[in-house]
Formats: C-alpha cells, structure tokens, sequence
C-alpha cells in the first residue's frame, strides 16, 4: 500500500492534479536519468534564485546512485539518528508575471522598424532579428510549475540523499517517513519526484511502475511495498511569510520596503545597461526597463535550466551586466528575506523551533531506547523558506548591508543567492548518537549540510556540535521567539488624537 502519496492525493483537489501529472509525466522519463553534458552558459554563476542545482554545486557525481561517503560527516563513529531536511523544489517554469513581461519585451523586438536593424545595410542577422524570431515558447498555464528538470533534480537529490545516509533511508525506515510540503504545485510535485528516486533507490534496474495518476487506488497498487508516512500540506510551516501580519505590512505590501531595489533599478549601473541593450537591440532606450532588462536575463536561465539551450537572449549580455542583474536579484532577496529586516528572519521561529522539536523527540525516544519514530523528516518549500531560516541562524551575513550604493564594495559579498538557494537547494540538519571508545559518555551531535556540503556551525566554525551547545547558541530563538507575538502588528490608537 502506498499510505503516503495515496493520502497526498486525498488532500486537496489541486495537489491531486498535479501530483497525478507529476507521476504520469516523469514516469515514463526515469530511464532517462543519466545527466547529459550540460549546456553551459558564462553567465550561470550570476543567475542568483534562478541557478541550476549542478551550476551552484559542480561536485555532484555524475552517477547518483553511486556510494557516497563524505569524510566530514560523522558516519564513522557515531550512529545517525534522525534526518531533517528543508528542500527548495526543482528546476521551475517562469510565473505568469515573468511571461507577461516577456511577452511585452518580443512585442518590442518585432514593433521594431525595419529602418532600426543595422543588419540590413550589413547584410547579416542581428540580435534583435534572432530575439524577434526566437520562439516565445512560456504560456501563462505554466505559471511556476515544475518542469521535468525540476523532478530529475528532485529523484537524483533523492538518490544522492539515500546514498550518503544509508541506514536513514533504509527499507524498514521508508515507512516511517515525514513529508510535509507547501501547498504550491512546484513542492507538492517535488515531494513526489523525491518519492519517485526513492523508488529507484529500492528496485534498482526497475522501472517505476507504469501508472495514471488519477486515481488514488490505482497509483497505491502500483507501489505495493512502499508505505509511508502521511504526506501533509502545511503553508503555515512552510509558507510562514503568508501568515505573519507583521511581514505583510512592513515588508511584503509596503511600497518603500524595497526602496535600494527601486534606485538600484534607476541607478548608474542599471542605467548602462539599458543603454547598452537598446543599442544591441536597436530599440529606444525610453521603451526599455530594469523589469524588462531583467527578464531577459532571466530567459537565458530559463531556456538554459527548462530546454536545455543557450538561447540568443544569453548574447544580449556580458559578465559585467550579469554581475549587476545579480546584485538587483541579491537585494531583492536581502530586504524582502534576508537581514534587511528584522521580521524577514523572525517569521521564520516556528519552522526553526519544529526543527529542533523533531530532534528532541527523537533524542528521548533514543535515550529510552525507543525505536525513533520519524527519522526523515522532508519538508518541501520555497527559496522563500530557506533565506530567513538561514539568516535567523545567522549564515551569510556581510558586516555591511546591502544597499544601492554599494554595488562595488559588495562585489566579494557573503549574500550571493545563486550559490544559497539554487533550485533543489536543501538544507539538512542531521542528529548522531555517539557512544564508543572514543567518546565512552553517551553524546548526541549535529551536522548541517547546505545543498549536499557540510555548512559550519555558525557558533564555532566546526562540521560537528554537541546537540546541547547548539542548543544553548540558539536558545533565544528557541525560548523567546513565538511568531504569535512576533508577528503581531501593535495596533495604532487612533483614539488618542485628542
Ligand atoms: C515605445 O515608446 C513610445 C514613446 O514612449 C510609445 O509611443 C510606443 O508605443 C512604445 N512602443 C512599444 C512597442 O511599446
Ligand atoms: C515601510 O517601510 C519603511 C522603510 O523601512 C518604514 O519606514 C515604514 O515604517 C514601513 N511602513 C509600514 C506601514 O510598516
Ligand atoms: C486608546 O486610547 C484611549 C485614550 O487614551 C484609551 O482610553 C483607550 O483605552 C485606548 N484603547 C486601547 C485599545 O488601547
């Protein structure tokens, strides 16, 4: 019986559609697992969110079942006990917005008059003429969904997971599986996908069962060894940013929130560019944007993750530019969920708590040996999710913030998303039982990993801590730090004006 995704399905009737299609659509793509030699851009490393997985982290093997062994991690002398990994989703479309804008932006290329393409009197193809001619190949429907690069990031980042941490992603253990998700198609698939290698990592050498999706039953009896955990739909857990009042006002709908973005846009080096790019396109300047500016870079992304293909909106810049359209995307990111405000990381104490909650359960359930009753813990969310968690942990904090003016001496910043939250990104916290001759007193540590590495602990720059002292570095957050209270907006009295 498959409990698990058979539960997911009942959910919602949304998930249920985009499970089924999860399922039906990369199904019959498994075998094509192998990666291919990538095509490759010279501006991947500047795409920021937007960043294919293998391009943020170059070390990935190229067979992702193969054994792993990391020698930071702790595998050698002490048990691993309970795994807790945030999982950005995979590889996605672009939202509806992002299709709009690009849209307008070949409008532009096409309303060009025939005057304006230099090519002509030279005789050959401009840029202008091969953007006008590419095809626009984003439909609204799309809207953010996750691609079929997306659910192979998700079924190899499963394959890779199980094969660094073996007896965590063991057989008996896969029915005692947590997965929570956001309610968004893109995680509540990348669950699936994940799922999905976790399949291959069982019946290797055999192909995924050849299922519809539609229908609960069927999709059940298809796996009928695989049991797991209720899958669960939790956006207060995993969208905590929807939920929290204060965010929302100061933040999300407060037009100067994100005023270093908006003169960043309207600043010298954004300015340049646009210059730059009418004259390459041979559009007026007037008629250009850094909204605009900025999607086409984005399309170079999305042709590079999505199809696979370098794409002409990729000649349209330089090193120089994409270092610039990547700090734009990196202070969007640091004032809307990053250190730019306070709240930014604040909202995210009860996903920071549920972390720790899931570990001390599983310590007393070990100190009383007690087989442990969920040790992996998957939890699927957005870039979203992770930026805040990781800034109220205090991970990739420059001494000065990022701001509109300081382009150039952020250029060796510690914020650079692209290398923090790619697609798939995932941060892992992983809880070890230690008691041998090397440490005769019964102790329990921790590791983190960011995207597949061991991340030092912010308190002591170590791979490895005593659970306890990580505790006592984090025990503000841990005790002070209820998002009830947090996010509270004090109301204003207005009665007060006498
Ligand atoms: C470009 O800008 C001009 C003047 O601002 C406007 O009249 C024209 O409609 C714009 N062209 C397009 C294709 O948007
Ligand atoms: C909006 O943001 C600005 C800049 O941070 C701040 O001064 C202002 O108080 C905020 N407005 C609200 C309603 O929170
Ligand atoms: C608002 O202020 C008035 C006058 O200062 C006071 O009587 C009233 O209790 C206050 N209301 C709240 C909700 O604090």
């Amino acid at each position: 019986m498959l409990r698990g995704p058979g539960r997911l399905l009942r959910v919602t009737a949304a998930p249920v559609a985009a499970l089924a299609v999860a399922l039906v659509s990369s199904l019959s793509r498994c075998s094509l697992l192998e990666p291919e030699d990538p095509v490759v851009s010279a501006l991947s490393p500047y795409f920021g969110t937007k960043t294919r997985y293998e391009d943020a982290n170059p070390g990935l093997l190229p067979n992702p079942e193969a054994p792993r062994r990391d020698p930071e991690l702790l595998e050698e002398t002490c048990t691993p006990v309970q795994l807790v990994a945030l999982i950005r989703h995979g590889t996605r479309y672009p939202t509806a917005k992002q299709i709009r804008k690009l849209r307008q932006l070949h409008g532009l290329l096409q309303a060009r008059r025939p005057g304006d393409d230099g090519t002509r009197a030279a005789g050959g193809r401009s840029l202008g003429a091969a953007l006008a001619n590419w095809p626009l190949w984003y439909a609204d429907w799309m809207d953010g969904q996750l691609v079929e690069k997306g659910r192979q990031d998700m079924r190899q980042l499963a394959l890779r997971l199980a094969s660094l941490f073996p007896a965590l992603f063991s057989r008996e253990n896969y029915g005692r599986l947590q997965l929570v998700t956001s309610s968004k198609h893109r995680c509540v698939d990348s669950g699936a996908a994940f799922l999905q290698g976790l399949w291959q990592h069982y019946h290797p050498g055999v192909p995924p069962p050849d299922v519809a999706g539609d229908r609960p039953g069927r999709l059940a009896s298809a796996y009928p060894d695989m049991e797991c955990g209720p899958p669960r739909i939790n956006d207060k857990l995993m969208r905590f940013f929807d939920y929290c009042e204060k965010f929302l006002t100061q933040v999300e709908k407060n037009a100067t929130a994100l005023y270093h973005v908006e003169a960043f846009k309207t600043g010298p080096e954004m300015q340049n560019i646009l210059n730059k790019v009418a004259a390459t396109l041979q559009v007026p300047v007037n008629n250009l944007s850094a909204d605009l500016i900025q999607v086409a870079f984005f399309t170079c992304s999305f042709d590079l993750a999505i199809k696979g293909v370098k794409s002409p909106w990729c000649d349209v810049f330089d090193i120089d530019d994409a270092k610039v359209l990547e700090y734009l995307n990196d202070l969007k990111q640091y004032w809307k969920r990053g250190y730019g405000y306070t709240i930014n990381s604040r909202s995210s104490c009860t996903l920071f708590q549920d972390i720790f909650q899931h570990l001390d359960k599983a310590i007393e359930q070990k100190k009383s040996s007690q087989p442990v009753s969920s040790p992996v813990i998957l939890q699927f969310g957005h870039a979203e999710t992770l930026l805040p968690l990781l800034s109220l942990m205090g991970y990739f904090k420059d001494k000065e913030p990022l701001t509109a003016y300081n382009y150039k001496e952020q250029m060796h910043r510690k914020f650079r998303s692209g290398h923090i939250v790619p697609y798939a990104s995932n941060l892992i916290f992983v809880l070890y039982h230690c008691k041998n001759a090397k440490t005769p007193k019964e102790e329990f540590r921790v590791q983190m990993l960011l995207n597949e590495k061991v991340l030092p602990l912010a308190h002591s720059q170590q791979t490895v801590s005593l659970y306890e002292d990580l505790k006592n570095y984090y025990k503000d957050i841990l005790q002070s730090c209820h998002t009830s209270e947090e996010c509270d907006v004090p109301k204003v009295n207005t009665s007060d004006e006498l």
